[in-house]
């Protein structure tokens, strides 16, 4: 089914926008394939007393719920952040939600944002957060626990806050308030016109202002708004990135993490003259006057929102290139723009925020683009035929310098020396050309400039995630096999904001010991972080202690397949690393 999908979607095994395009489609199913989302009642607590707390927009009646380990805590599911962005509101930055009269049910799934999943679904009112703590203010306990603001991933195109796919039961067995926002998709969340009628970046407004709500509101759920910790999977990951680069987002948070963000072709975010421009283009299509932005942008609010987002066929010439077609845009100079200038210039100017964050990768990330070639085998052996044109479609043509064949020389006999060798050998070996092109290198390197950049006093942790345990995403990407194939893009979250567990392995498995012992060492680490901004565990031997990354290249090292074992290391990949640094001097 995953297979066929991706075929009739994208057609393109070996297509330039293969990568992306699997990424894409494959976490597309991850979330969507097995389980569609519903929209529907949360079963209240047992016992009927429900937790209430009364915030200046109005009163709550939230919901109980309790963790994998029996501790109780309070949910309060699908919380207005802002106004619905429809009518007027649609294409433009979110609107703070305003008060209602009554007890507001917390107890109820909140409408998913439009998007397309098996089907079109979801609807544009949509922005709702959900918050779970384990301590409603009160008179004995003053003390305001640390926050952690969740944004999930999905290529900018879906999504949800569904506490069944991103469930709180493992973190909040410790004293964090963990808030997670739903925010708009595709051309909803992205339309840029260029100008100040719609700049753009409608997506990650919907977080900074979750993150402004919080500020406002946190304390009243027993967070404490001085102490919130952004963290993001995917292209969550590169939502909290680029939210460290604006000016506008300064003192919304304090601390970051980052899971395994792509790389992205084109470099996103976009010029907006190259978003505009889509967008005229889009409404030529639909019939509508281009003239000035006002005219488009009025007449495109008269389609339907679920028809809107859809229209991404319309621009077929864009969509061959890539499966998303809108993406964050670096925005025109007016009020309101997050950023106007690009992320690397932004980074290297010292202008992104000096907070510490941790950045992580998985062992075996690539595999999210390779597992097919598992139970493919003809497929494989058609890459290996065309090794070469492969491996150039495999990279976005951006790194390609005039020399392709010097470079493609150059990965085949760092990674494909012998194409004699056992199939699966070689099979890994390409899964590492793309977990390192793709994921890993850029990652590292992000690290290391933070690093080596004297604008920056604030630590950066780097860690590889190793662990390979019963439930992986390693299932969904190949269709349902449960072999085995390592630490894959996703693993990490299954210890921390795990999905339903029948996504991740076959029906019937369940936690082992050595799961249990991993999902401990992940939930410790990453609350110490949010706690105190030392990331800490007791799995960590010998009193080791995890260290910012610098110039020894400390990092720490989290499993090594089903050993949950856990060690700081120096030195990551010193002899890989140096290649994709020289593969990229190389490129003209
Ligand atoms: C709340 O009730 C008052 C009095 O009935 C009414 O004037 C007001 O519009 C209501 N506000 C909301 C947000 O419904
Ligand atoms: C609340 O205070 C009590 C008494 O000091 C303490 O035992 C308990 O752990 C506190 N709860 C939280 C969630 O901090
Ligand atoms: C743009 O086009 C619309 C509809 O065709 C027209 O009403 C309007 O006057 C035009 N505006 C300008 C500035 O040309
Ligand atoms: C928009 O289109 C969807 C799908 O066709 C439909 O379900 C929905 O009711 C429409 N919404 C409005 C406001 O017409
Ligand atoms: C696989 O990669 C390793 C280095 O990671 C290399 O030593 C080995 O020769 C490669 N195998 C083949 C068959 O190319
Ligand atoms: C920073 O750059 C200098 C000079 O290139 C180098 O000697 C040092 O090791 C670098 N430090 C890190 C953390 O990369
Ligand atoms: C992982 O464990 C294996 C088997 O014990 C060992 O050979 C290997 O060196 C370890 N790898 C890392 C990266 O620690």
């Amino acid at each position: 089914m995953l297979v066929g999908k991706i075929g009739s979607r994208s057609c393109c095994y070996i297509a330039a926008a293969c990568v992306l395009v699997a990424l894409l489609l494959i976490v597309f199913l991850t979330i969507f394939g097995v389980i569609p989302i519903k929209n529907g009642d949360i079963p209240a607590g047992e016992d009927g007393m429900r937790p209430e707390t009364t915030i200046p927009q109005g009163r709550l009646r939230g919901i109980n719920m309790v963790t994998h380990l029996g501790r109780r805590f309070s949910a309060f599911i699908g919380v207005p952040f802002a106004e619905p962005p429809i009518g007027d509101l649609r294409f433009k930055q979110a609107v703070p939600a305003g008060p209602w009269n009554g007890t507001l049910d917390a107890g109820r799934m909140p409408n998913v944002c439009v998007q397309r999943t098996e089907e079109l679904m979801g609807d544009e009112d949509c922005l709702y957060l959900n918050v779970y703590t384990p301590q409603l203010p009160s008179s004995q306990n003053a003390t305001l626990l640390p926050v952690m603001v969740f944004v999930y991933g999905g290529a900018f195109q879906y999504g949800t806050n569904n506490p069944d796919h991103h469930s709180p039961k493992f973190l909040l067995n410790k004293d964090v308030v963990l808030v997670v926002p739903n925010h708009r998709f595709g051309i909803l969340g992205f339309l840029s016109t260029g100008d100040e009628v719609s700049p753009g970046n409608n997506l990650l407004k919907d977080i900074a202002e979750a993150l402004r709500w919080t500020q406002r509101n946190i304390k009243y759920f027993g967070g404490d708004a001085n102490k919130v910790t952004l963290f993001g999977g995917s292209s969550g990951a590169a939502c909290v990135r680029l939210l460290t680069l604006s000016p506008l987002t300064k003192g919304l948070f304090h601390q970051f993490m980052i899971h395994s963000t792509p790389q992205l072709y084109p470099p996103v975010p976009e010029p907006y003259s190259v978003v505009a421009a889509r967008a005229t283009k889009l409404g030529e299509y639909l019939g509508c006057p281009t003239n000035t932005s006002t005219t488009l942008v009025n007449c495109l609010r008269t389609f339907n929102g679920t028809y809107l987002y859809d229209t991404e066929v319309l621009l077929k010439d864009e969509r061959t290139a890539r499966a998303t077609v809108w993406y964050p845009v670096v925005e025109p100079d007016v009020e309101g723009a997050l950023f106007t200038d690009t992320p690397a210039n932004i980074i290297a100017n010292g202008k992104q925020h000096d907070l510490p964050w941790v950045a992580l990768v998985t062992k075996e990330e690539g595999i999210v683009i390779t597992a097919v070639y598992y139970d493919k085998p003809d497929l494989f052996q058609q890459v290996l035929d065309n090794l070469d044109s492969h491996l150039i479609s495999f990279l976005r043509h951006d790194v390609w310098s005039a020399d392709v064949d010097a470079q493609t020389a150059a990965l085949k006999s760092r990674y494909l020396n012998d194409l004699t060798a056992d199939r699966k050998l070689l099979l890994h070996n390409l899964t590492d050309i793309i977990s390192d092109y793709e994921f890993i290198y850029h990652i590292y390197n992000e690290v290391k400039q933070h690093a080596n950049n004297s604008a920056y006093k604030s630590p950066a942790y780097f860690c590889t995630f190793d662990y390979r345990g019963t439930f992986s995403d390693s299932y969904i990407f190949s269709n349902g096999n449960p072999e085995n194939l390592g630490a894959v893009h996703g693993d990490e979250l299954i210890y921390l904001l795990p999905g339903p567990k029948e996504f991740f392995a076959p029906p019937g498995s369940e936690y082992t010991e050595n799961d249990m012992k991993m999902i401990d060492a992940m939930v410790e680490l990453w609350t110490s972080f949010a706690t105190n901004g030392l990331p800490t565990t007791a799995a960590l031997n010998d009193n080791a202690i995890w260290e910012p990354f610098s110039s020894d290249e400390k990092y720490l090292q989290i499993g090594n397949d089903s050993d949950p074992g856990i060690q700081v290391k120096s030195g990551f990949h010193e002899e890989r690393m140096k290649f994709w640094e020289n593969f990229f001097a190389a490129k003209k």
